[in-house]
Order: structure tokens, then sequence, then C-alpha cells
């Protein structure tokens, strides 16, 4: 694949349309997490410093074609002033208006993109009127590339257009970690459920050497292989889809790592008395919430030797002590090894990046994926159509 980037065009004198995703945490009101907001700074800055005006636009949330006050840019504006360390101004209406009126240093916020229903229809329409605002289409925003919409797909094919800074590091890590990387490598494929992974899974059998499956979607297949897990959440109706699995993965030579020992409990709530059992031992009346050290030491094994990991989804229960020790654990061998130079490692999607904060070590990994649904969809190999759309 190619595309522009931002070093390929003349920023001088034009207005920058840029897409970016700072869908980011809110509690009370408040962001919690910047993360997505400090990623756009290298992009914003280079815009600038090369003499063009920046126009962002963003969703936030789902709102689905209608104005939801709640889920206003207003809300972020501020936010994204403080970490660009720039003045933002919000427009919600009279957008040609306002870039024309706008300073060399000031940046414009379009009103969240969402609240017109061409945005998800990629209506050609709402992707004009987007078009008529800017000169150049910048996509700095990796994590909404799944969407074909109006802002992250239409919209590029209408202007001359180039990937921002985070795109193209997000393309260029997960190009590094599946796309053309150093064997052997590992993926580690976490999270409850084995349906929501069902077409990752698929693909990544054929792409890695070894494949660690951790979680409740362990579970499903521990019990496809006549495992009994008590009271462990599986979903036994997906039995013959976890062997097929197994079974492509051996015509693949991808070693399939499940649990060699689980960590059960009775109750699922922090701090519960647990017991460490071999996988075939897990009481009627418990349920598996971790792996155990065993197979901890054996992943921790099968890293040492690797070159390159892919990280996706949580060993165990992370968000109850102890059933955060698996997690915790693994991530810190891969943590290590990275920081040691010895593998490449790239984890994204859900609840992994908060799993990894948690353990302490997203730091030292390679490379933190800003994306979510994205990065899930990237893993299943399929093509992305914000990045598509940039390709020519
Ligand atoms: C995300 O938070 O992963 C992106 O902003 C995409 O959001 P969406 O799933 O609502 O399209």
């Amino acid at each position: 694949m190619t595309w522009k980037t931002l070093d390929d065009m003349d920023f001088a004198g034009k207005r920058a349309l840029v897409r970016v995703d700072i869908n980011v945490p809110v509690e009370d009101g408040v962001v919690t997490d910047t993360t997505r907001i400090a990623r756009i700074i290298p992009t914003v800055d280079y815009i600038q410093e090369h003499g063009g005006k920046v126009i962002l636009m963003a969703h936030f949330g789902r709102p689905k074609g209608q104005v939801v006050p709640e889920m206003s840019l207003e809300h972020i504006a501020g936010a994204v002033a403080d970490v660009l360390g720039l003045t933002v101004t919000w427009v919600n209406s009279d957008y040609a208006d306002a870039v024309a009126e706008m300073e060399e240093d000031e940046v414009l916020l379009l009103e969240n993109l969402r609240f017109n229903p061409g945005e998800e229809k990629n209506d050609a329409g709402f992707a004009a009127r987007l078009a008529s605002l800017g000169d150049i289409y910048v996509n700095d925003a990796f994590s909404a590339a799944h969407r074909a919409h109006a802002s992250t797909e239409a919209v590029a094919h209408l202007l001359p257009s180039c990937a921002g800074r985070l795109m193209a590091e997000e393309l260029g890590a997960l190009e590094k970690a599946l796309g053309t990387p150093e064997r052997p490598v590992v993926a580690v494929v976490g999270g409850a459920k084995v349906s929501t992974k069902l077409d990752l899974l698929g693909n990544l059998v054929t792409k890695v050497d070894h494949l660690v499956i951790g979680g409740g979607m362990a579970n499903t297949f521990l019990a496809a292989q006549g495992i009994d897990v008590g009271k462990s959440l599986c979903e036994h109706d997906l039995a013959d889809t976890a062997r097929d699995i197994l079974d492509k993965a051996k015509a693949a030579g991808c070693e399939i790592i499940l649990p060699r020992d689980i960590v059960v409990a009775r109750a699922f709530k922090a701090g519960a008395a647990s017991e460490t059992l071999a996988p075939d031992a897990c009481p009627a009346d418990a349920m598996i919430l971790d792996a155990g050290p065993a197979t901890v030491a054996y992943i921790n094994d099968v890293l040492e030797k690797a070159k390159t990991l892919v990280w996706n989804g949580p060993l165990g229960a992370f968000e109850i002590a102890p059933f955060d020790a698996a997690t915790n654990a693994a991530a810190a061998k891969a943590a290590a090894l990275s920081k040691a130079g010895k593998l490449i490692s790239v984890a994204g999607g859900g609840d992994t990046v908060a799993a990894l904060n948690q353990a302490g070590v997203a730091d030292d990994f390679t490379y933190i994926s800003t994306a979510g649904g994205a990065f899930l969809e990237w893993m299943e190999g399929k093509t992305l159509p914000g990045v598509a759309a940039l390709e020519g």
C-alpha cells in the first residue's frame, strides 16, 4: 500500500482539513485520558510550521445523525486546546465564514461530524461540503479508519490527500508486526468471547507462529476439547468453531497455546479465595478466572525466542486482583524484552491498553495503538476503508 504523507504536501498558505480521532473517555464532563489528543500534536505542529491552517474534524460517541448536546465537541475543545497548547475555536455553524476568518496559529474544531446523518452514510454531498472548507485533506485518525464515513472515505477522493503522522506511525507499526514481521511471531489474544474474535483468530493462525489464547475465550477452547470448565464463562455453542480453528492452526503450522494450569474461584470478586489447578480439574461449582504460573512460564519461554509480538486482550479477569497475575506477568516479560531491543511488541484494541497500563508496562512496548475496533479489523486482515481511500 502506498499513500502520501505530510512531507509530500505543500501546506504554505493552504487550509488543511484534518480528520482526527478525539473520541476520548469523559467522566462528569472531564476528559479522563488525553492520549488520543496528544497523539495528533505532531501533525498539527507540522502543518502550522509549514504555513498551513488546521481545521480539525472529528466524531464523538454515536449520536446516529442527531444533535445530541452531551456529545457536542464543545465539551472536548478545552482539553484539545490545553493538550495542543493552542487556541482552539469550536464551531457549530457557518463553517465557511469561520474558516475564512481564522488566524494562522488558531485551530478550528468543527462540531461532531456524526450529528449530520451524511457522515455515517458516507454521503457524497456531505463530503463535498467538508471538502469545500479545505485545500488538502489529512487523515490522522487510524482508529476511525475502519469506518467508511464521509470524513474518512468520501472526502479523501475530493482533495489532494495524505496520511498524518499518527496514521503513518500506526500503519508502519502494524506492517512491522503482521505485514512483513521478523519471525517467530507470537500473538496473544484474550478477552471474554470467541464470538467477537472469530475472524481475528482465523486470520492469525495463518500469519503467526504461536497463538496464545487467554481470558474467557480460552475456556471455550478447553470445553471444545471435552474439558469440564464448571461455571466458567464459556460459549459452548462455539465448540465446533473452536475445533475448526484448532484444525486450521495445525494445518498452517501455528502452535495454539491454551492454559496449562488454571486459577479458579467460586466468586467473581477482588480477593476471592482461589486455587491453581490442572486445566481439566475445574470443580463444577467454580469458574476459571486466570491462567496459572505454569502457563505464564511457558508463554514467557515462547516470548524469549520470539522476534515479534502482537497483543490484544487480557489473559484473565485483569480488572480484579489477583486474577490480573498472568496478564501482568506476561506483559512484564514482553515489556522487558522489548526494552532490551529483543522483541518488537505491538498492542492495541479495547481493554488491552488499559490492561498494559494497569500492569505498568505500556511505555516499554514498542508500539501501543490508539485504536480499538480498527486494530481488531486490521488483525482480522480486513482492508480499512479510511486507509484504502488514501492510496494512490
Ligand atoms: C473508537 O473509539 O474506537 C473510534 O473512535 C471509533 O468509534 P466508533 O466505534 O464509534 O466508530
